[in-house]
């Protein structure tokens, strides 16, 4: 979310048009009668949404969820770690680009360093989550003489950091393939400060490539969405806080559950809509990309949604 278009003064959403907590709720309800069993709350940043940890309650308490994760950047987390730990939170990733007060303020586009970020992580460690994973968006050029430095400070910790390659989503972030920097070329950049390992993968189809320290002090792992793009392995459905059924981070659009869920339809009624979105996706968007030689930002369109709509 560039500073220059979501300024101070930005008016978002009137909250009529976003989802109820309730709504939220029964929509996934039915989700996981369908088979969906792990959530992920995310953004924009979850932490501003008001009374958050009422909405993780209710969460918890659907049949057939049994996992809740949420993705933040972290500057609410320290006063709200406690509340959405009580209220059944299982799992917190938090975005942290570098380590580095410079480079942080400068890709988050606000006058603030990573201290209350760190603080957060810190507090949630205290609190138990396990294991708390960083995700570390890497562009050449603006963070990556900074990675080591941050695996360093994280390295014996406990948390896990991720290294994801800079993607092209949405068409405000000014995306260039000369900014992404490989998964490989990251591996080689820690792994000569700190030797490395490969892991197997916890589960099949983890979109994180694991490694070890030799030295046995902990693991980091790298997202490979530009180099080796796993759109054949992918089972996330997305829904926005307007009510979007979208199935794939480059989406250009989505399917309107709100309106449905407000027109009075029975839960049938909307299962069979949300069954229909999924049997029919046919989403490969960066496959495609890595097919096409001559690809070019937005190639598939101008209207791709932005990532705070859909979370990453
Ligand atoms: C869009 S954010 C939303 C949640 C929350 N506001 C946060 O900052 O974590 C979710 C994740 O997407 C990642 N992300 C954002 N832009 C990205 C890009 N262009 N390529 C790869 N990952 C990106 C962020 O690092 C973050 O971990």
């Amino acid at each position: 979310m560039p500073a220059e278009v979501f300024g101070e003064r930005y008016e978002f959403l009137p909250r009529p048009q976003i989802l109820t907590f309730e709504e939220i709720q029964r929509l996934t309800t039915i989700f996981a009668a369908a088979g969906v069993s792990k959530l992920r709350i995310t953004g924009g940043e979850p932490l501003v949404r008001a009374n958050l940890p009422d909405l993780v309650a209710g969460l918890s308490k659907i049949d057939g969820i049994d996992d809740i994760a949420m993705t933040t950047n972290g500057y609410l987390l320290a006063e709200n770690a406690k509340a959405l730990r009580d209220a059944g939170l299982d799992r917190l990733t938090i975005s942290l680009d570098s380590i580095d007060d410079d480079i942080f303020r400068k890709m988050s586009g606000r006058s603030h360093g990573p201290a209350n970020t760190l603080e957060g992580i810190r507090v949630a460690a205290d609190l138990g989550f396990s294991p708390i994973k960083i995700n570390v968006v890497v562009q050449r050029g603006v963070n990556d003489h900074t990675l080591v430095d941050t695996a360093r400070y994280f390295k014996g910790t406990g948390a896990i950091v991720r290294f994801i390659e800079f993607m092209d989503v949405g068409t405000k972030n000014g995306w260039e393939l000369s900014q992404v920097v490989t998964s490989r070329e990251v591996i080689e950049m820690i792994g000569g400060e700190f030797p490395l390992e490969p892991v197997d993968p916890n589960y099949p189809g983890e979109v994180a490539n694991r490694y070890r320290y030799v030295d046995g002090e902990g693991e980091i792992g790298v997202i490979s969405s530009v180099s080796e793009p796993f759109c054949g392995g992918c089972t996330r459905a997305r829904l926005s806080t307007d009510g979007k059924l979208v199935t794939c981070l480059f989406a250009s659009g989505g399917t309107d559950l709100k309106t449905l869920l407000r027109s009075g339809a029975d839960d049938r009624e909307i299962a069979k809509t949300i069954g229909g979105v999924w049997t029919d996706r046919d989403d490969r968007y960066s496959e495609l990309r890595s097919e096409d030689t001559e690809f070019k930002a937005g190639a598939s369109g101008d209207d791709k949604v932005e990532m705070y709509y859909i979370g990453g």
